[in-house]
């Protein structure tokens, strides 16, 4: 409730592959790709001080929008990612699992998601959760459809459903919200990632492109979310009080 050592959860939009490419006159494929190193970094650092949870936004529903070659490049980085990666996160204890609508992609990309999953699902060291096609209101949506469509049937109750029936329904169900959102890249936007989870997040926007953040910039990231008092609408003299309880 008041100051924590250490966010449990952890959310990053990965922002600034593409301009730190291009400052290099360098493809922007090798921008992503030099993201996907700085995600390693990033997730072995954050396993090490001890965030249990790393949810990392890889490819929104408007990210369909960018050029063919772009997309066509990034969907061969995941396959080659999930090729080379899930074995050794296994080995590390790590448990992924990927949110968003997997649909829209590729059978041959859908089956390997599929295995990683299986392959992890019983590790319990980390968890890294991997935002692809996802969006935040199409989460909401999903879960009202499906709430929706249980009220139809009556198996539930519509003046029964609580925050804690609808997030059972969404995307994250079952994993606590994230303590601190990260975002790179200098932008100062949720860009439709977690919308309902990050009701009493606390952010942190780093000027970094995010090839370039790396296990201090982590750290800084973690020292300010040290230094705030987390209120969930309370004043900050009942966090005190319940503090010293
Ligand atoms: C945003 O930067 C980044 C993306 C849309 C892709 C992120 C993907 C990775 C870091 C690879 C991760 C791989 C796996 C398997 C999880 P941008 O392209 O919008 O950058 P810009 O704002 O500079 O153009």
């Amino acid at each position: 409730m008041t100051r924590h050592d250490v966010p449990g959860h952890v959310a990053i939009v990965m922002d600034g592959n593409g301009r730190w490419a291009e400052k290099r006159r360098l493809s922007r494929t090798l921008g992503h790709q030099a993201g996907l190193r700085a995600l390693r970094r990033t997730a072995e650092h954050g396993a090490r001080l001890g965030i249990h949870t790393l949810t990392v936004f890889a490819f929104s529903s408007e990210n369909w929008n960018r050029p063919a070659t772009e997309v066509k490049r990034l969907m061969e980085l995941f396959m080659g990612a999930l090729d080379k990666e899930v074995k050794g996160m296994h080995e590390h204890g790590v448990r992924v699992r990927f949110i968003g609508d997997p649909s829209a992609f590729q059978p041959e990309l859908q089956e390997r998601m599929r295995a990683a999953e299986d392959l992890t699902a019983g590790n319990t060291r980390t968890q890294l959760n991997v935002a692809a096609n996802y969006g935040g209101r199409w989460d909401i949506l999903q879960a009202v459809r499906r709430l929706a469509g249980a009220a139809r049937r009556g198996e539930i109750e519509p003046d029964r459903i609580d925050e804690e029936t609808f997030g059972g329904q969404l995307a994250l169900c079952g994993t606590p919200d994230p303590d601190l959102f990260i975002r790179t890249g200098g932008e100062y936007r949720i860009s439709n990632f977690l919308l309902w989870q990050c009701a009493y997040t606390e952010f942190y926007f780093s000027e970094r492109l995010w090839p370039d953040f790396n296990a201090e910039e982590l750290d800084r990231a973690i020292d300010s979310y040290r230094k705030r008092e987390r209120r969930f609408g309370l004043t900050g003299a009942q966090v005190r009080e319940r503090a010293n309880a």
